[in-house]
């Protein structure tokens, strides 16, 4: 046979037999699914490099409005009080029931800064394979980032600043929402932001 052949036949078992290697290891049962088992390094390395570079290609031509503008801000402030610190925690709230549990654990939102790009990206579309959801299905674009506009001033608030900017935003149930009801299903219902001057809710439900 000639050199070129015998090489191809080569490669071609040597693909077969990892396919069929690779079938039978997903089909033995032999690989842990559990969040309490975490993932070996390379794994761990592997997917996160995966994860920052899917989520910057994605986000990088995104048009940022004024995440300065204090409407907005409070906005968000109800948003995030209702549907995220169960996961990324508040100033005063160091811990809840659900987050030891998280395999990847969900970052503390109080206590980093994530680019403003990759914030809107990752709440709208969430991350596979992980407990972030994808917010996008129930919210706006504008109600996203107000949530982006919150977390850039999140990180600097002490719990009373945190507890008075919550207790004065419009509460979640009056953000227009895109699709309706999916998010009023969330097992977290508005306590400091029900609570909200109605005065600043009426006003807001109005202005959108
Ligand atoms: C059920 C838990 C859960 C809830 C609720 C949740 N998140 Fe997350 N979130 C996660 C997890 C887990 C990750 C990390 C995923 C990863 O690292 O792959 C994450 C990641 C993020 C990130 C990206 C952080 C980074 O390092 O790039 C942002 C921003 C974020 N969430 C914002 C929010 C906002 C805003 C809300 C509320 C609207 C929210 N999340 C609600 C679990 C949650």
């Amino acid at each position: 046979m000639q050199q070129p052949a015998k090489y191809l036949i080569t490669v071609a078992i040597t693909l077969g037999l990892l396919v069929i290697g690779a079938v039978a290891f997903v089909c033995s049962g032999l690989y842990n699914i559990g969040a309490d088992d975490h993932h070996t390094r390379p794994v761990s390395a592997i997917m996160q490099t995966l994860r920052e570079h899917s989520i910057h290609s994605r986000s990088k031509d995104l048009a940022v409005p004024d995440l300065n503008d204090p409407q907005l801000i409070l906005k968000g402030a109800g948003q995030y009080a209702a549907m995220c610190t169960e996961c990324h925690l508040a100033p005063g709230r160091e811990d809840s029931e659900i987050r030891p549990g998280l395999y990847p654990q969900p970052p503390n939102l109080s206590q980093m800064r994530i680019d403003p790009k990759d914030a809107f990206w990752v709440i709208k579309h969430g991350i596979k394979m992980s407990a972030m959801p994808a917010w996008g299905f129930s919210h706006d674009d504008a109600t996203i980032w107000s949530m982006v506009a919150f977390l850039q001033k999140l990180p600097d608030m002490t719990p009373a600043q945190y507890k008075d900017i919550v207790a004065r935003a419009p509460p979640d149930e009056d953000m227009p929402m895109d699709t309706g009801t999916k998010t009023q299903g969330m097992a977290m219902p508005v306590t400091a932001a029900s609570v909200a001057s109605p005065a600043i809710g009426a006003s807001s439900a109005t202005s959108r």
